[in-house]
C-alpha cells in the first residue's frame, strides 16, 4: 500500500498529541514532519512537546519550529486549563534529545509540498499562523497539495472576548485564518463535528485498559487518564478529542461527512472576531464537517491504543 505523505502543523496540546499518535499508528500515512505553532501553550512548550512526542512515539520525521506569536494580535490566551501547564496533561517529558530542523515550519511545509507535488496531505490543528506565513512566502502552496484539512471553526464557538461565537484555533489568529480560508481549499473539521464525536468516559476507561501497563503505550494511557479527569472536572460524561477527529476523517471517509458551504472568517475588530461565518446563500468555498459516526471514531481511538499496546 502506497502511504500518503502527511505533515501535521500543531500546538501540542492534549488532543494534538492524540492526533499525532493516531496518524503514526495508521499504516496508510507517512508522517514527513511535525511543525509547531504557538497556541494551547506558549511556543517554547509546543516546540518542546513536538520534539518529545516524536521521540516518545518513535516517529521518524522532521520537526520544525514555527510562529511564536499570532500575525497581528499582540497577545495570546493560552488553554492550559484544558491541556495542563505542560500542554500534555499530567505527563512529564524530559528534555528532548533531538534537535529541530534548521528550516522554519513554513519552509519545511513548502519544501515537502514541492517534493511530493500533488500528494501531500497537510493537517493544521492549531492556529493557522504557520500556514498563513507559508502562503505569504509561497503563494503556489495550494496547488501543490493533495488536500488541506484543519481542526478549527465550526457552526459554534468555544472562546472569545465577550461571547462564544469563535473557535479557539481561529480566534487566536483570525487574520491568519482569514487569509488561509480565502486562498486555500479548506476541509474544516469544526467544533460541531468534534463535539458530536466526543469520546465517552467509558471509552477512556477502555482505552486505558487496552494500553495496560505497556511501556510503549504509557503516553496514550496518561492522555486517556487526563481526558477522563477532564470529563469529571467539567461534570460531563464525555470529552471532545478535537484534533484527532480531523486525522480520523482522512483515515476512513465514513467517519466524517462534509458539506460544501460558503465560509468566511470574521477578522474585524468586533464582537464575533474569529467566527467562521457560514452562509448557505453564497457560492460554496469550503468543505464543512457536518455529521460524524461517533461510535466509529471511538473504535478508531481504541484501535490506536491496540497499536501502541502491541508494539
Ligand atoms: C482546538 O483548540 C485547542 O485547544 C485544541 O488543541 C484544538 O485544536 C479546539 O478548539
Ligand atoms: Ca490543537
Amino acid at each position: 500500500m502506497k502511504k500518503i505523505p502527511i505533515i501535521i502543523d500543531c500546538d501540542p496540546g492534549v488532543d494534538d498529541s492524540y492526533a499525532l499518535a493516531l496518524a503514526n499508528s495508521y499504516e496508510g500515512f507517512e508522517i514527513l514532519a511535525i511543525t509547531a505553532v504557538e497556541g494551547n501553550v506558549p511556543a517554547a512548550i509546543t516546540r518542546k512537546n513536538a520534539l518529545c512526542i516524536r521521540e516518545e512515539l518513535g516517529i521518524n520525521c522532521r520537526v520544525g519550529f514555527g510562529a511564536e506569536k499570532p500575525l497581528k494580535k499582540a497577545y495570546n490566551q493560552f488553554a492550559a486549563n484544558t491541556h495542563g501547564q505542560s500542554g500534555v496533561g499530567s505527563f512529564v517529558f524530559d528534555q528532548p534529545e533531538m534537535k529541530p530542523d534548521e528550516m522554519p515550519a513554513w519552509e519545511i511545509i513548502y519544501e515537502e509540498a514541492v517534493k511530493h507535488k500533488g500528494e501531500l496531505l497537510l493537517f493544521a490543528v492549531g492556529p493557522l499562523t504557520n500556514i498563513a506565513i507559508c502562503l505569504e512566502k509561497h503563494p503556489d502552496l495550494p496547488q501543490l497539495l493533495k488536500k488541506f484539512v484543519i481542526m478549527g471553526g465550526g457552526t459554534f464557538g468555544n472562546v472569545s472576548a465577550t461571547n462564544r461565537t469563535a473557535e479557539f484555533n481561529i480566534w487566536i489568529d483570525p487574520h491568519a485564518a482569514r487569509q488561509v480560508f480565502e486562498k486555500m481549499d479548506v476541509w474544516m473539521v469544526g467544533l460541531n463535528a468534534t463535539h458530536a464525536a466526543a469520546v465517552e468516559m467509558s471509552d477512556f476507561d477502555d482505552m486505558m485498559a487496552i494500553c495496560g501497563d505497556n511501556k510503549k503505550a504509557r503516553f496514550i494511557r496518561e492522555l486517556s487518564a487526563f481526558s477522563k479527569y477532564n470529563c469529571v472536572e467539567n461534570g460531563s460524561d464525555n470529552n471532545a478529542i478535537h484534533d484527532a477527529l480531523a486525522v480520523a476523517s482522512q483515515m476512513d471517509e465514513t467517519v466524517v461527512t462534509f458539506e460544501n458551504l460558503n465560509v468566511r472568517v470574521e477578522d474585524g475588530d468586533c464582537e464575533n472576531i474569529g467566527q467562521t461565518v457560514i452562509d448557505r446563500e453564497k457560492e460554496p468555498n469550503c468543505h464543512v464537517a457536518m455529521a460524524v459516526d461517533k461510535a466509529k471514531f471511538a473504535e478508531i481511538m481504541k484501535n490506536m491504543c491496540r497499536y501502541y499496546a502491541e508494539k
